[in-house]
């Protein structure tokens, strides 16, 4: 069976990975800036939710009213993935444009499958490729910090934004299980060292964009 999604033509996907509050959006933002200021054409782009149907499964995904158990919880994140690679994805990079996504298929190996045992990893592996088909990541930034350093961060930004005490389904999840996120990144990185660039988060903000754009620089990913 094939993907049915036509084949990327000179555009280029880089996908950005972590655990909750590792700083994933913020350096997303600065680099978009960077590079659109070096006359670059950038598609900003997110799981789940890049799409009008995705964000109706990220709504149903995130509320802690529901508790699928993995496989329906995978069979809804590959759903979201679908729709965005055919509307948003490889639109983009047929165009040519350089697309930076906030999560992506490295999501769904960690998440659902490393993280909880319970769905096999090379399931998840052949239904994202499945998914995706030609469009995957040339270039992937895993942002790495401890877990209990991501989780104050990401309950920091609740607070901020006004959403005292309600922690998404994800963030109320036991620190053990962000630890197993965590090292579910690192593992992906270690295994394909070719494509994963790992970025220690737990700096400061432009010391963490600096690295990012001399690894992308190195790559050669925005000449
Ligand atoms: P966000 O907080 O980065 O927007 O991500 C939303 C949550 O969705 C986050 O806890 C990770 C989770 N997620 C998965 O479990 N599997 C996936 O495939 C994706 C894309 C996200």
């Amino acid at each position: 069976m094939t993907s049915g999604i036509k084949k990327p033509a000179a555009g280029t996907l880089i996908s950005f990975e972590g655990i909750e509050g590792c700083g994933k959006s913020t350096q997303i933002a600065l680099l978009a800036e960077r590079l659109r200021a070096a006359g670059k054409e950038v598609v900003l782009s997110r799981e789940p939710g890049a799409t009008p149907l995705g964000l109706e499964l990220r709504k149903i995904l995130l509320d802690p009213v529901y508790s699928p158990d993995s496989l329906t919880e995978l069979l809804l994140y590959l759903a979201d993935r679908r729709e965005h690679c055919r509307l948003v994805i490889a639109p983009a990079l047929q165009r040519g444009a350089l697309v930076l996504v906030d999560r992506y298929v490295d999501s769904t190996w960690v998440y659902q499958g490393f993280a909880r045992d319970e769905v096999e990893t090379s399931l998840i592996e052949r239904l994202n490729r499945l998914v995706v088909g030609d469009f995957w990541p040339q270039l992937t930034f895993v942002l790495d910090c401890p877990a209990d350093r991501g989780l104050e961060r990401a309950r920091q930004r609740n607070l901020e934004s006004g959403v005292v005490g309600v922690a998404d389904r994800f963030e109320q999840r036991h620190l053990d299980f962000h630890s197993r996120v965590r090292q579910g990144f690192l593992v992906l990185a270690d295994v394909a060292k070719e494509r994963f660039r790992v970025i220690d988060a737990d700096r400061e903000i432009a010391m963490i964009h600096n690295d990012i754009w001399q690894k992308l620089i190195l790559q050669d990913a925005v000449s």
